[in-house]
């Protein structure tokens, strides 16, 4: 088996060079965006114990039931899993450290998941979400701040497909004669479920109303509704939450069968959905949890979040073609081996102290290829060392744009102890002078 080439594992993808450019861009945005409504960056592991996925998003969901990627851990045979999803980590990180102790909480995350699905465009078995949690509010108006950032984000992102669907799962009591409706309904209706509905009738028959297969769309479309279900707090809050929306001018769609696929919503849910990317089109859902924190063993403490894929929304990014992510860096510094490439080191690093980003030619190579790959690396500005320049304790500085006139503008010899201060006014906008 020795030197077979190995490859990575299925679902789980290398993020190359080229596309990390468009990772960070979006990464940049998304720290300045979540910081614009006062969330904290909370990191919890990517190992959690089984127990707490399996009770907090529940028994009978898809994650918990085929999708996880669980072990048992070496030294003391405890049940471990790969993060699945981020709001069990970061209600069992609050509750451990009393978080929302002195008050309510925003906090998000950011970092990889591991999900046992069937991988396709939009859907892999590593993938990377934007989590946003707020824990310890209670009313409508938080749910409402998370949709409207979202749409900030949209906007911020220049993403113009992403569409709102919203609904209320309304509270247990409320849940509990919905399914009960849900189930005699189905019952009646057994010949027309497919294998998955059957099944699911026993254990978790909301989860059918998510089902996808247009032969069941007629028999889904005339189910009871949970709106028709919900008592008057929920109404409220479903009413509080349009309402904030319509204000902020967010359009929305009511969903009744909008359910989500895990288990400790209650109240709002929704999702932000695209066309753009095919089946796999919803870009972010989320929805409020508030029996979560008691049944992970905190103080009863409401909480609302939301998860948003990155493939997904760097997909609609890359398709937008809007975003520049050429490689970029001010400076390339060019040598002819021998005392000037030490000079080239030794220039480089003053560069950086300037605080230039710097690539300085590593290695030897003629000053054509060289020069080939300064082009190559987005550089502003080539700086050659030769055995003249060193002489001369000087550099030449060689602008690589090409200028609106289709030209570049012309190479000039600087003294080394000026030119740090040459490159960052040229940088800032000024002309490189030539040589006094
Ligand atoms: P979720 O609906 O399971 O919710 O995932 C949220 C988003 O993650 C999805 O809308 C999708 O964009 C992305 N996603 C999910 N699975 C995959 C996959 N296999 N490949 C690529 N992208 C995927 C949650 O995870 C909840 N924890 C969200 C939440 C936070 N609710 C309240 N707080």
């Amino acid at each position: 088996m020795a030197n077979v080439k190995l490859a990575a594992v299925r679902g789980m993808n290398d993020l190359l060079p080229a596309q990390s450019p468009l990772w960070e861009w979006f990464e940049a945005r998304v720290a300045d965006w979540v910081r614009s409504y006062g969330y904290q960056q909370i990191r919890t592991p990517i190992l959690e114990h089984t127990d707490l996925f399996v009770r907090g998003i529940g028994e009978v969901t898809d994650i918990v039931e085929k999708e996880m990627y669980s072990f048992e851990d070496r030294s003391n045979q405890e049940r471990l899993t790969l993060r699945p999803e981020f709001t069990a980590g970061t209600v069992r990180a609050a509750i451990e450290h009393s978080l929302t102790y002195d008050g309510p909480k925003r906090v998000w995350s950011m970092g990889p998941l591991f999900r046992h699905e069937r991988p396709q465009r939009g859907r892999f078995r590593q993938f990377h979400q934007v989590n946003v949690e707020a824990l310890g509010f209670a009313g409508p108006d938080i749910d409402a701040e998370q949709i409207v950032m979202l749409a900030r984000l949209w906007k911020i992102l220049g993403i113009t497909s992403a569409r709102l669907e919203i609904n209320c799962l309304g509270q247990g009591d409320e849940r509990a004669r919905h399914r009960a409706e849900l189930v005699t309904y189905f019952d009646r209706h057994q010949d027309a479920l497919d294998a998955d509905s059957t099944r699911r009738l026993a254990t978790n028959p909301l989860r059918i109303l998510d089902s996808k297969n247009p032969a069941m769309a007629q028999l889904l479309g005339a189910a009871p509704q949970i709106t028709t279900y919900l008592g008057d707090a929920s109404r409220r809050h479903f009413d509080g939450l349009q309402e904030l929306l319509a204000a902020a001018r967010v359009e929305f769609k009511i969903n009744p069968r909008l359910v989500r696929g895990l288990d400790y919503y209650n109240l709002t849910v929704f999702e932000w959905i695209t066309d753009e990317l095919g089946a796999q089109g919803t870009l972010c859902g989320g929805g409020r949890y508030d029996p979560l924190i008691e049944r992970l063993g905190g103080k009863p403490t409401p909480g609302v979040g939301f998860g948003m894929g990155i493939e997904r929304v760097i997909e609609c990014l890359t398709q937008s073609g809007q975003v520049d992510t050429a490689a970029r860096t001010d400076v390339y510094v060019i040598h002819q081996g021998g005392a000037t490439a030490t000079s080239a080191f030794l220039t480089a690093e003053r560069l950086r102290d300037a605080g230039l980003d710097v690539i300085c030619h590593a290695g030897e190579a003629s000053m054509k290829s060289q020069m080939k790959r300064a082009d190559a690396s987005g550089a502003e500005f080539a700086v050659i060392i030769g055995e003249s320049e060193l002489a001369s304790e000087s550099a030449a500085v060689k602008p690589l744009r090409v200028l609106p006139s289709g030209t570049r503008a012309e190479q000039r010899i600087v003294p080394l102890q000026n030119l740090a201060d040459t490159l960052v006014d040229a940088l800032d906008g000024a002309e490189v002078e030539p040589e006094q």
